[in-house]
């Protein structure tokens, strides 16, 4: 023991990445990715791109940072101390701390949602104009500025707590209750009149969508989202796991939990969506448009709207705390104190935050490729920066750890153990590589 800190358990261990998985992703993200990529179709790419891509390197991810017991730097360098690919953990530091601004910035929308919902249910009044209601509430100046602001300061306060008793005893509050609050929601979608065609939407196959590649660019890029794969948090927080905790039950429990999360999730979205004749390919506007509107419409709709947000909120912030955390862990790997890290990397995202914050209101007319800024970056982070540092992460695994030891660090058995090394020597990188090159228009 070095002084380190480290988890309780595997439990805490296992809480704490579920919290990481769990977030954003799952909710705001898949619904209107899989709305937008022909539903039920999207979900089957999607769950195979899981199961083949995202657990192979997922297990690989948290194997790595146990063995290194250090931050990502250390536990990607971990297999070849001296290559030159060990600087992908550079990239996920600078990476993560990228996606925290932007991913801030939209879990302050949630903030701000859950506090108009909270007001209305106080007050007993039905929610507002939907429509209206957000278009004015994105271009407003400062009010977006002001709850990214909110929302990094509740991540900081956490994240400083510590790895037990910030992130870890968060995480053992928050996951059963967002649990709770997801399935709750669910069985309420499913007994409105109506609810079925968003069941059938979400898991009847339009096998058209089969043949279009953006499909599964889109599952690719969302698998990494999710699992919260290739910025280095399953690294960084299997750093914190103590030698003899095995490995491979957790890895699946976080990928089927991740996963099943979505899909309640999705089974509360689309059967609402459905039952109130709206459409569900609106972009990322579907949480904060379309669900208001269902939500005036429906009976018990505040209280239906306040229980989402406060989902939203919650899951994004136990996302918000392990982002955070890589470049922590990161800063306190060169001698910094957890609070002066903490500090330090919270005012960086703060900062980089500001454009995301502004790109409906004053900067609305700033475009790259079309896109406003936060969605240029969102498409940006999954399009390229994740697939890349993925790549790089599969070559590091895969092809530079020797595999005697690899196969000791995973923990797999010869037969699974094989499987694994298939699907991180080979099957990753190619189905990466392939993807990457289509979305550059090189194949
Ligand atoms: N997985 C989280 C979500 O689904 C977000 C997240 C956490 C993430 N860590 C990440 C996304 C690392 C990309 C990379 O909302």
């Amino acid at each position: 023991m070095n002084g380190r800190e480290q988890w309780s358990g595997r439990l805490g261990f296992i809480l704490a990445t579920l919290g990481s998985a769990v977030g954003l992703g799952n909710i705001w993200r898949f619904s209107y990715v899989a709305g937008e990529n022909g539903g039920g179709a999207f979900l089957l790419v999607y769950i195979g791109a899981v199961l083949a891509v995202g657990l192979p390197l997922l297990l690989a991810e948290l194997a790595m940072g146990r063995a290194a017991q250090g931050d990502v730097t250390r536990a990607f360098a971990h297999p070849a101390p001296r290559n030159p690919l060990r600087h992908v953990g550079l990239l996920a530091v600078a990476g993560s701390i990228l996606i925290l601004s932007y991913y801030s910035v939209i879990a302050g929308w949630t903030l701000r949602y859950l506090a108009t919902y909270a007001g209305d249910l106080a007050a007993g009044r039905p929610a507002a104009d939907a429509a209206a209601d957000f278009a004015g509430f994105i271009a407003d100046p400062l009010a977006p500025l002001a709850w990214h602001v909110a929302f990094m300061l509740l991540t900081i306060l956490v994240t400083a707590g510590g790895i037990r008793r910030g992130i870890e005893s968060a995480n053992r509050v928050i996951m059963p209750l967002l649990g709770l609050t997801v399935i709750g929601l669910a069985a309420y979608a499913l007994s409105l009149p109506g609810a079925g065609a968003g069941v059938a939407f979400l898991l009847m196959p339009d096998w058209s969508a089969l043949g279009e590649p953006r499909v599964y660019l889109a599952a690719l890029g969302q698998a990494f989202f999710s699992l919260g794969l290739a910025m280095g948090v399953l690294a960084t927080y299997g750093g914190y796991l103590a030698r003899g905790h095995r490995l491979p039950g957790a890895a699946v429990a976080i990928t089927f939990g991740d996963v099943l999360f979505a899909l309640v999730a999705g089974l509360a979205i689309f059967p609402a969506v459905f039952a109130f004749g709206m459409a569900p390919e609106q972009g990322p506007a579907l949480a904060f448009v379309v669900l208001p509107e269902v939500f005036a419409r429906m009976p018990a709709g505040v209280l239906f709207g306040f229980a989402f947000f406060a989902l939203l909120a919650l899951a994004a912030l136990t996302s918000a705390i392990s982002l955070l955390e890589v470049a922590v862990a990161w800063a306190m790997g060169l001698g910094l104190r957890r609070r002066t890290a903490v500090a330090g990397v919270g005012t960086l995202v703060l900062l980089l935050g500001i454009p995301s914050a502004l790109s409906f209101g004053v900067l609305a007319d700033v475009t790259l490729d079309g896109r406003g800024l936060l969605d240029a970056i969102d498409h940006m982070v999954s399009d390229y920066l994740l697939p890349i540092a993925g790549f790089g992460i599969a070559v590091i695994a895969g092809w530079l750890w020797r595999r005697d030891e690899a196969l000791a660090e995973v923990e797999l058995g010869p037969r699974l153990g094989r499987l694994w090394r298939l699907a991180v020597r080979y099957l990753a990188p190619a189905v990466i590589a392939l993807i990457l090159l289509r979305s550059l228009g090189l194949a």
